[in-house]
């Protein structure tokens, strides 16, 4: 198969990461014959430093026309007092809003050889959730603004009926493919965009016999997430709530760099790690590729390649049984670096 990935490596560990993940995916490719095309483009603070904005109409031209953008994270505080929309973090966001892709999908599964988290070990025993976030509304997008001479400020939060059913929609089917269950965070005893999510969730919950529904406050959710982590199957939940929780539940896993995401559109896709931009270890060859690479395999199942996508997985576990892991998952005396980690997985995919 010929695929045309736009890849954005973005700022700080972006191009270390991104850097394993494309050998990983080269090696899928010489394995099984495909024809992957990347164009590199720039977002963020590496675009702001070189055109004065944190993403181009030309970078969005070139997402728009690929199969698929592999996106690494971007940030940096040196932007931090940036006005409104002149941020790195503006640059991710605008590319999400104009390909539309509004359904976030944020696997959260657990490697039983890591043991990093400060969660007792017999409540990660069965831990195995995704997360099903909304991505393009809400409060992110609301209109924003200030007024009183600056000293007061506002972020509208709305949601219609159609964004809330589309994702909806998503999150259902999966909960039919796993253990058909699905939990909608919200808070609904304050917020009026939750009662909406809810009574629209509810009735399309019904077409779907077999899963049970549940609901969960937002601030009772992020305390289950902890003391009771495997009681959550399929989580479905707005843009805001959706971030908080996904980073609450790298906690679980033991690192934030270990998880990947998608964020599926009608007709146009992105795949990023669900972490930032970790500035501090930009350039140190310490940073975890595999939330990256583990993007890149989400988005060779989007392709349908299903069986690569597998292998990448496989290679992914393999290379935490052999404890070829970065300082993030392992003692930092038999830590290796993030060069290393993505040779083992591109070697182990080539002898497979
Ligand atoms: C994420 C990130 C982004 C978000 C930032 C970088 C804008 O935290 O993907 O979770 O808040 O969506
Ligand atoms: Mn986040």
């Amino acid at each position: 198969m010929k695929k045309k990935i736009s890849v954005i490596e973005g700022d700080g560990i972006g191009p270390e990461i991104m850097k394993q993940t494309i050998k990983v995916l080269n090696s899928i490719a010489r394995k099984y014959g495909h024809n992957f095309q990347y164009k590199k483009i720039l977002a963020g603070s590496v675009a702001i430093d070189k055109f004065g904005y944190p993403i181009s109409k030309e970078t969005i031209n070139t997402c728009l026309k690929s199969d698929a953008v592999l996106f690494g994270c971007v940030g940096d505080p040196k932007h931090d007092h940036n006005p409104r929309g002149m941020r790195p973090e503006d640059g991710l966001l605008q590319l999400r809003k104009i390909m539309n892709v509004y359904c976030n999908i944020r696997p959260v599964v657990l490697y039983s050889e890591i043991n990093k988290s400060p969660i007792k070990k017999e409540l990660l025993e069965k831990v195995d959730f995704v997360i099903y976030r909304e991505l393009t509304g809400g409060i992110y997008f609301g209109e924003k603004g200030r007024f009183d001479d600056g000293e007061k400020a506002y972020d509208y939060c709305i949601y219609s009926k159609n964004e809330i059913e589309r994702i909806g929609e998503m999150a259902l089917k999966a909960a039919v493919t796993r253990r058909k269950k699905i939990t909608l965070v919200d808070k609904a005893n304050v917020l009026e965009t939750s009662r909406l999510w809810r009574e629209v969730i509810q009735k399309m919950a019904l077409d779907y016999p077999d899963v049970y529904l549940d609901f969960l406050y937002i601030d009772h959710a992020a305390m289950q997430m902890i003391l009771n982590p495997n009681r959550f199957d399929v989580i479905l939940t707005d843009n805001m709530f959706g971030d908080i929780l996904s980073d609450e539940s790298s906690v679980l896993t033991s690192s934030i760099g270990l998880l990947p995401s998608a964020s599926i559109g009608d007709h146009k896709s992105m795949f990023e790690p669900i972490h930032g931009s970790y500035p501090k270890a930009a350039g140190k060859n310490i940073a975890n590729p595999l939330g990256c690479i583990l993007s890149g395999a989400m988005m060779l199942e989007y392709f349908g390649m299903y069986e690569e996508k597998e292998i990448v997985e496989k290679a992914v576990k393999d290379s935490i049984d052999k404890k070829i892991c970065t300082p993030d998952i392992i003692d930092s005396e038999n830590c290796s670096t993030t060069e290393e980690v993505g040779n083992y997985i591109e070697k182990y995919i080539k002898n497979q």
